[in-house]
């Protein structure tokens, strides 16, 4: 649980020393922030207390003589004496380890946490030296899996109650207790009732000895023999810090790091195992080439390259940019997707690109809405109006977020929602609509009135009063539902934005590095730095060799089109249109109707099998380079391994293609890609690669920066740039112009967002068609 913040110190005299202590705080976290470790097993500072385990037992004197107490549950009080280290405190806490290695095996050799484990550690710090134990220990069967991907060795368990703690306070999940009294109480699930959660890896994390062990990394490395970097996880787009551990180019587990922003630690299941997907033998290897109706067979770079080349070439001069169409990028890292966005839009000029899959909202929408950061969305006592897929689900540590909200600080959910979520359960009230109909829900919690058939009428008025309330209000926007086009989620955001002050969006789209990809370009009628095709256009032709002359076509447009024989080459960049697109039909009718598919991914999807030249790509771990989430908080990625056989970083497919046609990128590196962004993307200026590789911002920075660059860089320029009032004017590309080319470099941050929003005024009337016209055509797309 996050310290409080105090106003006044309270003063203790701890070891003979005074300290200040913030009011209310533990006095074992007092002391850790002093440089006193007091030991623990139990105590985790994102759990509450339970004083479970008699590890942090010190001497303490309030005045009323000394006494030993548990120093994660009593908070400091002033002119509180407290020796952690006297012989009385020694001898008890020498004591308490005696007592806890009574049953514990010290199977330390061939124990996964021998090495880093906290009891091994405590023991040689803290402990007696030697046990007075000779009796028999007890035994259990081990191990025994309790989830797909957890075992559990149940002698090891010191019962601290932390796995417990966790699946119940901060998963939700009561699915592992403590069964059985005294000396054979056990650790278990129930019968027929296995740790089924999202989140069960998080309890291998945080047990301190290794009674839970995770089976893809069991019996494959010594702590001492890893290596770790700290990393971003890619695998949605809440983008979790992670720290990844491999040894000998292999990765071998990811655990969750405390970034006090984004995931406190945690992780989901997902996220934390599909590393093994990096490590998979299935991996694309090398360029695959089908030549004259053949089967895809192996080739060499240069020769799939040149293919590549001469289909482009090709299809150009049939059809011009509007016969060029690239699909996906959001499994890319930001670097990569300037690199695809430069040479698509820049180099070959068309605007059919779209990141998104069908499953999202309009780039215009998402870029266009003020933003929240997690921590805005989610402060105590604020109102959260979930319109968004099923948080559980597509964003699984978001969910953990909110739940502590809602649990902890008093936070009230409004649900609308096409049918019970993960999140059901935890909403102070829950509406359901008809897809598509999430409109008239919004004006009704917004405005009141009359509800439709099936709508509570008392739990509408229940949310009208959440929302028209004092309480800050924060719109969680996604697709709840895939099953219409989106435009009634659009269509209730803009309600929402126009009725109520100060609502602000967390946007929920559900892949990886989605927003990175809108924020550089890879979505019709956007540039990089969420500027419109036709704001930016001025700055971009000097900035890139063209500029797409016309908005192009979404994902839907796109597969219609290709369908149709309308286009000639079909990028596909890590998207499998087949697995993915809601209209699964219509993706293969698109994939056999363009003349050359060409993709560059990880894996032989259905989408990639189907294509006629192939390029393997490097993915998670094996790239350096930044990604962003669903705040716009631009993270760093740390390559870990080489990529497998031949594969190579998107950016670098990207730059080589344009090579052979003709162009180049002028990008050697991603070191050179991120320079370049923050060069011509606004809501990049200022964001130099010093700020964040610098390792006082592991949490990453909110894009763009605030004009009072600071330690807190939450201030989205898109606040100054949505116009409230037609509700029309939420599809805006509203985003901020690019800075002026010839504008001096010495503060780029300060001249784009300067100039962001002046002009962001001035494009409020043009964005305003613009938005009519973007929803005309999503809707006729749909
Ligand atoms: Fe603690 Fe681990 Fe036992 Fe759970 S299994 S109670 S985390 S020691
Ligand atoms: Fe990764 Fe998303 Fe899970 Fe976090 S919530 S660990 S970013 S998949
Ligand atoms: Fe205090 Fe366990 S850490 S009782």
């Amino acid at each position: 649980m996050p310290e409080q913040a105090s106003e006044t110190a309270v003063t203790i005299t701890l070891n003979g020393k005074e300290i200040e202590a913030r009011p209310g705080e533990l006095l074992i976290a007092a002391a850790e922030r002093h440089g006193v470790y007091i030991p623990r097993f139990c105590y985790h500072p994102r759990m509450k207390p339970v004083g479970m385990c008699r590890m942090c037992l010190v001497e303490v004197d309030t005045g009323r003589g000394p006494a030993i107490q548990p120093a994660c549950m009593l908070p400091v009080a002033p002119d509180m004496k407290v020796a952690t280290d006297s012989p009385t405190a020694k001898k008890v806490q020498e004591g308490v380890l005696e007592f806890l290695l009574i049953n514990h095996p010290l199977d330390c050799p061939v124990c996964d946490k021998g090495g880093e484990c906290p009891l091994q550690d405590h023991t040689i710090s803290f402990g007696p030296g030697e046990s007075r134990f000779v009796e028999e220990k007890r035994h259990f069967e081990k191990p025994i899996d309790i989830s797909g991907t957890v075992a559990l060795d149940r002698e090891r368990c010191i019962l601290c109650d932390r796995c417990t703690r966790f699946a119940d306070e901060v998963a939700g999940d009561p699915l592992i207790h403590f069964q059985d009294r005294g000396g054979f109480t056990q650790v278990n699930t129930f019968p027929g009732h296995p740790f089924a959660s999202y989140f069960s890896g998080n309890t291998v994390q945080i047990c301190p000895v290794g009674a839970l062990t995770a089976k893809p990394y069991r019996f494959k490395a010594r702590p001492w023999d890893l290596e770790a970097v700290e990393s971003t996880c890619t695998s949605c787009a809440v983008g979790c810090r992670v720290v990844i551990d491999g040894s000998r180019n292999e990765v071998l587990r990811q655990n969750g790091v405390d970034s006090d922003p984004v995931n406190w630690g945690w992780m989901c299941d997902k996220g934390r195992f599909d590393f093994q997907a990096v490590n998979s033998t299935d991996r694309l290897r090398t360029p695959l080439l089908r030549e004259g109706g053949s089967d895809l067979a192996e080739s060499r770079w240069s020769t799939a390259l040149a293919a590549a080349t001469e289909a482009i070439k090709t299809g150009l001069d049939r059809s011009g940019p509007a016969g060029l169409a690239v699909l996906g990028g959001a499994r890319l890292s930001n670097e990569s997707a300037y690199a695809w966005a430069k040479l698509a839009k820049g180099v070959l000029g068309t605007d059919n690109v779209d990141a998104q899959l069908g499953d999202g909202l309009p780039a215009e929408v998402v870029l266009g809405l003020p933003r929240a950061t997690i921590d805005e969305a989610f402060a105590p006592g604020s109102t959260v109006v979930l319109l968004a897929p099923d948080l559980k689900e597509e964003l699984p540590v978001l969910f953990l977020r909110l739940r502590h909200a809602v649990v902890n600080d008093g936070v009230k959910v409004v649900e609308l929602a096409t049918h019970d979520t993960g999140v059901t359960s935890l909403a102070a009230v829950s509406l359901r609509s008809a897809p598509g109909a999430e409109a008239e829900l919004a004006q009704l919690i917004a405005d009141g009135g009359t509800p439709t058939a099936g709508v509570d009428p008392a739990a509408a008025e229940a949310a009208r009063v959440l929302v028209r309330g004092d309480a800050p209000v924060t719109v969680v926007l996604g697709r709840s539902s895939l099953a219409d086009s989106g435009a009634g989620t659009v269509a209730a955001a803009a309600y929402l934005l126009d009725a109520i002050d100060g609502v602000r969006f967390l946007p929920a789209l559900r892949r990886a590095n989605v927003h990175g990809a809108l924020d550089l370009g890879l979505a019709p009628g956007v540039l990089p730095g969420r500027v419109s095709l036709d704001d930016g256009r001025a700055w971009f032709s000097e900035a890139w060799p063209t500029v797409p002359a016309e908005r192009g076509l979404d994902a839907l447009g796109i597969l219609t089109a290709a369908a149709e024989g309308r286009i000639d080459t079909l990028v596909l960049l890590g998207a499998d249109p087949l697995a993915d697109f809601p209209d699964r039909d219509l993706a293969t009718r698109a994939l056999a109707g363009a003349r050359t598919v060409i993709a560059t991914d990880l894996f032989l999807t259905d989408s990639v099998a189907a294509a006629d030249i192939v390029f393997p790509a490097a993915g998670f771990a094996e790239v350096t380079g930044t990604t962003t989430n669903l705040e716009g908080r631009v993270t760093t990625l740390r390559q870990k391994v080489t990529p497998p056989g031949t594969a190579e970083a998107d950016w670098l497919i990207a730059v080589e293609l344009s090579r052979r046609l003709g162009t180049d990128l002028g990008l050697e590196s991603a070191e050179d890609i991120w320079d370049e962004i923050e060069q011509v993307s606004a809501v990049h200026a200022g964001v130099s690669a010093a700020l964040l590789w610098g390792s006082e911002r592991a949490d990453g920075v909110v894009v763009p920066l605030s004009a009072d660059p600071g330690p807190a860089t939450d201030a989205p320029l898109s606040d100054q740039q949505v116009t409230e009032g037609d509700p029309d004017e939420v599809t805006e590309a509203q985003a901020a112009p690019p800075a002026d080319p010839d504008a001096p470099t010495g503060d780029p941050g300060d001249d784009a967002a300067a100039q962001g929003q002046a002009a962001a005024a001035d494009s409020a009337a043009q964005a305003a068609d613009d938005a009519g016209e973007a929803q005309a055509h999503h809707a006729e797309a749909a």
